[in-house]
């Protein structure tokens, strides 16, 4: 019986150097299944300290994900970032473009109307959207690509996600329609000085990007309160 309580002790000191030193060298099936049950622990408990809304859903998501693959650190890392570029890529062309519309039509616009002439203000206008429009294009691109990556994240997606999704998809349609209709013939009324039928056109691209705008704001506060409710 000594002798076997002897074993016993001397394979503790054996196994245990040797679990160290293989943990760290090779990291066997078993000392893999032990980090993940005490990382798998530890989550957990960060999981409950998250709260609510959909930060606790993509980090359950996560790392119900991540317990298949190899090596659970890589994987959550791998995805937690690509979430924040896309927000980062989502909310910079938002700035781009609603902030774009804000200066345009909150400021540029009543001054243009006070100090130039129609022919001047309408080159003034051909001028400023040739410039501002291919920066709305970059930004509805990353906007829908961004919102939809983020969306296919989310597991469930909730209400206030599809509302912005659905009022992203009509503002980057009017704009779609600005830029080839009345866009269109502003460009060319201008080039062939038809000051009234640039001034129409004009008249119409205002009026859409006053609905655009207001779209633009609406759809901040919609992601804004929608995601603490
Ligand atoms: C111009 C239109 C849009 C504006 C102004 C806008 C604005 C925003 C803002 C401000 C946020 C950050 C919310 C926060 O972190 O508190 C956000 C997040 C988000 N947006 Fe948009 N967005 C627009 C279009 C879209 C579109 C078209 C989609 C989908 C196709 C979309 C999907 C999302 C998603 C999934 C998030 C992350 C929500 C979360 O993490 O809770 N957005 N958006």
């Amino acid at each position: 019986m000594v002798r076997d309580a002897l074993i016993g002790v001397f394979s503790g000191f054996y196994i245990v150097p040797l679990y160290a030193l293989e943990h760290v060298a090779r990291e066997p099936r078993m000392t893999l299944l032990i980090r993940r049950a005490t990382q798998y622990s530890s989550r957990r408990a960060e999981i409950s300290r998250f709260g609510s809304g959909s930060s606790r859903r993509f980090v359950l998501r996560k790392e119900s994900r991540s317990r298949s693959m190899n090596g659970y650190e890589e994987s959550v890392t791998l995805e937690g970032t690509s979430m924040t570029v896309a927000l980062f890529l989502h909310l910079i062309s938002v700035v781009v473009w609603v902030g774009g519309m804000f200066l345009a039509y909150v400021c540029v616009r009543p001054t243009a109307a006070e100090v130039l002439e129609p022919p001047q203000r309408l080159r003034l206008w051909e001028g400023v959207f040739r410039r501002f429009f291919p920066w709305v294009w970059a930004a509805v691109i990353l906007i829908l690509g961004s919102g939809f990556y983020m969306m296919g994240q989310m597991a469930p997606v909730r209400m206030y996600v599809m509302v912005m999704a659905a009022i992203g998809v009509v503002m980057s349609m009017i704009f779609m329609h600005i830029y080839f209709a009345p866009f269109g013939r502003l460009k060319r009324g201008v080039a062939a000085q038809d000051w009234k039928g640039a001034g129409a056109a004009l008249g119409q691209i205002r009026m859409l990007v006053g609905v655009n705008l207001a779209l633009g704001l609406l759809n901040v506060a919609v992601a804004v309160l929608g995601r603490g409710s």
